[in-house]
């Protein structure tokens, strides 16, 4: 367990771009506006705002400081922070948590080198909406491209983690996330002048409280921490990597602000152009992909614009996807004493068979299904509605009540500084507020507790 030949992030925007380069991907892009499709709208959006400012936040600040507390990855952090305790128990289930997400997570990814294939083939290219429908079925069910594209994400995302942090993660995120933001701004642009978009726009952001029900509730709780990566420890790894000079507070700030940004202008570019064009909002998984291609095609150099963004979302998924294996890699090596190429290996092929079968899910595994879910959907309920939330909840707890307060202190405010009022309000709702809350939540939604 020696603590030499750790990387670390260069710079101050170093840290914040790999942070939010883990934040920002298709959690922001595709989960938001499906899940929220699915969920009725406006209430949902209201609620998911909540979460991120009064749950989010302070998850986000406690995770970096464990991290860069530890010193290590989250199983060992807790191992360090608190010797002869189970709650290195944390760091298992946010390896687990990492599996789960990072399988169908890959196959999502893998729709979008397709995608971007299609773009550059100009295969939009006169489809009507249910044109447009169909080619993403008759996509997702084949048994073919769906396992390779995969596959091809997946290999990507292990060529960046073998080669380490900084040199790795860093040089991708700094450039390409601002011009992210910037292509979705002219997206948001067109879709807002569509006939018809005012619809969406209010399906958006009018609450209508009579669909809030104790699902929806768990489930704007649950995509605000897939949204942010919380939860499971990436940021508690990433945490890990952050130099002792950095302000924790402002860090955990910009990055909240640019992926919950990221989001709204997503769903203003998506929702407006759902109800123009007829697409039902809760139509699930192909939500996005159905839906922006009809966007591009009534765009002024859609052509263009169709391939730079599919390669931004491409580029999007990567930063997190590298985020989510880093979780499994740091793990495997310092914890079970792996070179890194061998934790990578390994953590490709597991990942690897787990991610087939989810891009199966739409097509030849369709009729696989626990419950009434195929392993897809398993995957992607299960971690965003229960491993974040229950991870979520007992790492606020464990900072809140465990943890001493000079140690959370001299993480988040540096040596021997004074306590401000904005670390008194910090340590009020990690002690008070989000433990309970998100205990409520959860206990609400799976019937143990009824309001
Ligand atoms: N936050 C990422 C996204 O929005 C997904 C993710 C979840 C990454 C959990 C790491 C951990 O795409």
């Amino acid at each position: 367990m020696q603590q030499e030949n750790r990387d670390g992030f260069s710079s101050r925007f170093g840290v914040v771009a790999a942070a939010a380069g883990s934040a920002i991907g298709l959690g922001n892009i595709w989960r938001f506006p499906y899940v929220l499709g699915e969920n009725g709208g406006g209430a949902f959006f209201l609620l998911y705002m909540v979460f991120i400012l009064f749950l989010g936040v302070p998850l986000m600040l406690t995770e970096m400081s464990i991290g860069r507390a530890g010193q290590r990855n989250t199983y060992g952090s807790f191992r360090k922070l608190a010797p002869k305790s189970k709650w290195y128990l944390i760091g298992i289930m946010g390896v687990v948590g990492a599996y789960m997400i990072l399988s169908f997570y890959s196959a999502v990814a893998g729709w979008t080198l397709q995608y971007l294939y299609d773009a550059i083939a100009n295969n939009f290219y006169g489809k009507d909406p249910q044109a447009l429908d169909q080619m993403f079925g008759a996509f997702t069910s084949g048994s073919f491209m769906p396992v390779v594209w995969t596959l091809v994400f997946l290999f990507l995302t292990g060529l960046v983690v073998v080669a380490g942090v900084e040199k790795g993660i860093e040089k991708y995120t700094k450039i390409l996330m601002p011009l992210l933001f910037l292509i979705i701004i002219v997206l948001d642009i067109r879709a807002i002048t569509l006939d018809g978009a005012s619809e969406g726009l209010k399906f958006l952001f009018y609450p209508d409280f009579s669909k809030l029900t104790s699902k929806v509730v768990l489930e704007a709780l649950g995509q605000a921490f897939f949204s942010l990566s919380l939860g499971m420890g990436t940021i508690i790894t990433y945490g890990s990597y952050i130099d002792k000079k950095e302000k924790l507070f402002s860090s955990a700030a910009s990055v909240s602000l640019a992926d919950t940004a990221i989001a709204v202008l997503a769903g203003v570019a998506i929702f407006p152009a759902v109800f123009a064009f007829g697409i039902e909002p809760d139509s699930g998984p192909g939500l996005v992909f159905i839906t922006l291609p009809n966007v591009f095609q009534q765009m002024t150099g859609g052509y263009f614009f169709s391939i730079l963004f599919f390669f931004l979302l491409v580029i999007a998924a990567l930063t997190s996807s590298i985020s989510l294996l880093e979780v499994i890699v740091a793990y495997f090596a310092e914890e079970l004493n792996m070179s890194r190429v061998k934790a990578t290996i390994i953590g490709f092929t597991s990942v690897g068979i787990l991610g087939v079968m989810c891009a199966l899910s739409f097509g030849p595994l369709k009729s696989v299904t626990i419950g009434k879910f195929t392993l897809f959907n398993l995957f992607d309920y299960l971690s965003s509605n229960i491993l974040l939330p229950v991870g979520g909840m007992l790492i606020v707890f464990f900072a809140g009540w465990i943890w001493s307060r000079k140690s959370v202190a001299q993480e988040v405010l540096g040596e021997g500084k004074p306590e401000t009022s904005l670390f008194k309000l910090f340590m009020f709702i990690i002690k008070f507020i989000a433990p309970f809350a998100i205990a409520l939540v959860f206990l609400n939604a799976i019937g143990l507790l009824k309001f």
